[in-house]
């Protein structure tokens, strides 16, 4: 089980480099947080980064592919117009390019993802509990189908919003968990180690060396 992380913010990759396995982006987090994909891609290679074709999903996906050699691409399973996005995600898997399926809600739709061998499958667990669905039944399903079918996909727990989110997404032995960087300052921080470490600090002033 890796960690990537969910960020475009240089400095927090640089900072978190070495417990990360890649970087997943997507247009909300670089409008929001800005950043360069060119030094995102560099700083966590020869790990991947995940960028998000829009527009024409064809084209932006193949621009990306050119230029930035650890790119995995995110395509939706559905365009917004609500048709099956399968034949751009099947061309790609096709000229090689690696395909991150996002977005995606049910194991039905992972399914249908496998089966045009794409490197990895983002189940988006909080926008699944911000609807009451259930999450971790949806993952472990997920994982059990493709640890079954070893196509080798693999799927990236997304949408991380809590520690218990996290903690969650790993017992339903998801591969891959993106979280924030919030998500882990607070994964590092517990206030009985802090004590603990300060206590110890403490006790270390005036020892013989
Ligand atoms: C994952 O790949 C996505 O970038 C991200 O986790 C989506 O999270 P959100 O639901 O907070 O927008």
């Amino acid at each position: 089980m890796r960690l990537f992380l969910d960020s475009s913010k240089l400095g927090e990759i640089i900072k978190w480099r070495p417990v990360i396995s890649g970087v997943t982006t997507n247009p909300a987090i670089l409008k929001r947080e800005g950043g360069d994909i060119h030094e995102i891609a560099e700083a966590i290679a020869p790990d991947p980064i995940s960028i998000e074709a829009c527009g024409d999903f064809l084209t932006d996906a193949q621009h990306y592919a050119d230029l930035i050699p650890n790119v995995v691409v995110k395509i939706p399973l559905l365009t917004t117009s609500g048709s099956p996005n399968i034949e751009v995600i099947d061309t790609l898997v096709r000229e090689g390019i690696d395909v991150n399926c996002t977005a995606l809600m049910s194991v039905s739709q992972v399914i249908l993802a496998t089966q045009l061998g794409v490197q990895y499958v983002s189940i988006f667990a909080g926008r699944i509990d911000d609807e009451g669905g259930d999450y971790y039944r949806v993952i472990r399903d997920c994982v059990d189908f493709l640890d079954d079918d070893d196509g080798g996909t693999e799927l990236i727990a997304g949408s991380i919003r809590t520690i218990g989110n996290v903690l969650d997404a790993f017992r339903a032995r998801a591969h891959i968990v993106t979280v924030t960087p919030a998500t882990l300052d607070k994964m590092v921080m517990h206030r009985y180690s802090l004590e603990t470490v300060r206590q110890f600090e403490e006790a270390s002033r005036n020892l013989p060396k």
